[in-house]
């Protein structure tokens, strides 16, 4: 008898086990708390702002709480906005379980909200430091009922040399490609790449015996080749989201536009700078597909346009730094997808003021991404270049994933969704576009 009921639960457990590492169908929605701040429509309020997204969701990942540089321990951005003793949007947040059972909500730590980067790798390099950080953890994420931690770990990027231009390299040859982004100098990266196998490894033993999720986030233009042993990692993580955009940006190439997030690779561009290329990479690394989440950009990159810009539009083109700011996110180089659809024409909308407005030019090839822009002109506004994702192309995106037999699909974030379904009436298209493909 005693023999039976074993057979039965270790096959139980085996069955449970099978399905999981089949889960090909995640789709991890990032809400970045700041988008709270934003004033107007812009302004994202979780939980009653992004409820309509969470039918689709699968996972939420709440982002982002930082580290303690003095001693390391994982804390909230705003202690006053997020614990109990104050406004208590944590627990606001994981209270939805009760509404969505199956629901995953994980807190997130890093991801670019915390401008202080240095910490990410002193924490690695003493085993008191990831003590702190470990236990701190396992406290905060059982005290405010999260399901797990995303570490979206701020290590450093490659930095791209200015005067090796894919706009030069496409006229002067195949050769100035290689060696376009060389890496960030890091005198000590075998050290902090040790250190963050040790972290994985250690968190993973503290937050296994109450079962919660451990996963991690690439964030984009990281050299993964560096800092992630994956063969070592990977088997202590639920998944890895790759954040696979902003390979180009107008931070990293001030005077020249291009795809920020192609899925395939346009001419002789660097085919690391692709969805594809990048993903192809991480296969080759031997790391299962179905732990592999493709991460997808909610948003549109700008560039401010010149007279001397082409009047094509078409990428490569002569760039002016980032572009204006967005009346709702307010920051240069980047568009929300409300902002961006709201400067394209609308067929249902007659009387509209046009010089505003931009030309859109979609991408029926399904490779490279959709664009759209207007050339500086002296009477209204100036030049504009936006490449952005929209529902059709996420949706090849979640085509892709589904071929490649991943894990799923990220949206990063939420918040710059069509949260209000201003552009059709559809919330969150993007979301649901992608997720519709899978
Ligand atoms: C692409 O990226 C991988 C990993 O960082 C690197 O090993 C490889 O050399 C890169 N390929 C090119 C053409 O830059
Ligand atoms: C992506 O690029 C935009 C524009 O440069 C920037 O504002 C945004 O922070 C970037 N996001 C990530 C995750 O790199």
């Amino acid at each position: 008898m005693a023999l039976q009921w074993f057979l039965y639960v270790a096959a139980a457990v085996a069955t449970i086990n099978w399905a999981k590492s089949l889960q090909t169908d995640r789709v991890v929605c990032f809400y970045d708390s700041q988008s709270r701040y934003r004033e107007g429509l812009g302004k994202v309020e979780a939980p009653g702002d992004i409820e309509a997204s969470l039918t689709t969701c699968t996972h939420l990942v709440y982002g982002f709480a930082v580290i303690d540089g003095g001693n390391y321990k994982l804390v909230p951005v705003d202690e006053y906005q997020e614990l109990d003793s104050g406004k208590g949007y944590y627990r606001a947040v994981t209270s939805l379980k009760k509404r969505y059972p199956s629901l995953n909500i994980l807190l997130s730590v890093g991801g670019l909200a915390d401008p202080v980067k240095d910490k990410y790798l002193t924490l690695l390099e003493s085993e008191d430091n990831r003590k702190a950080f470990v236990s701190s953890a396992r406290t905060l994420l059982r005290q405010y009922a999260f399901d797990g931690l995303d570490l979206a770990w701020e290590f450093p990027e490659i930095y791209v040399k200015k005067d090796r231009s894919t706009l030069g390299s496409l006229w002067h040859g195949f050769k100035k490609t290689f060696g376009l982004a060389s890496s960030h100098k890091d005198e000590k990266a075998e050290e902090h790449r040790d250190g963050f196998t040790a972290l994985i490894r250690e968190l993973k033993n503290s937050l296994r015996p109450d079962g919660l999720l451990l996963t991690t986030t690439i964030l984009p233009n990281v050299d993964t080749s560096i800092y992630y042993d994956l063969k070592d990692i990977v088997p202590n993580l639920d998944f890895v989201n790759v954040l696979a955009f902003n390979y180009t940006t107008p931070e990293r190439k001030p005077d020249e536009a291009d795809y920020p997030a192609a899925l395939y690779q346009a001419g002789n561009r660097d085919v690391n700078h692709t969805v594809d290329g990048t993903i192809r990479w991480w296969l080759e690394k031997g790391v299962p597909a179905n732990k592999i989440i493709l991460g997808i950009g909610a948003l549109g990159v700008t560039w401010k346009l010149t007279s001397d810009s082409k009047i094509s539009g078409v990428p490569p083109i002569e760039a002016d730094g980032p572009g204006e700011a967005g009346p709702q996110t307010k920051t240069a180089g980047l568009l929300s997808y409300p902002e961006v659809c709201s400067l394209l024409p609308n067929p249902n909308v007659n009387s509209q003021s046009t010089s505003h407005l931009l030309r859109r030019v979609t991408d029926p090839s399904h490779k490279l991404g959709s664009y759209a822009f207007r050339l500086p002109d002296s009477s209204s506004a100036a030049g504009l270049w936006v490449a952005y994702e929209d529902p059709d192309t996420a949706g090849y995106k979640g085509a892709y994933a589904k071929n490649k037999g991943l894990g799923g699909i990220a949206i990063w974030d939420i918040s710059l969704d069509d949260f209000r379904g201003v552009c059709t009436g559809e919330r969150f298209p993007i979301l649901k576009a992608a997720r519709n493909h899978l």
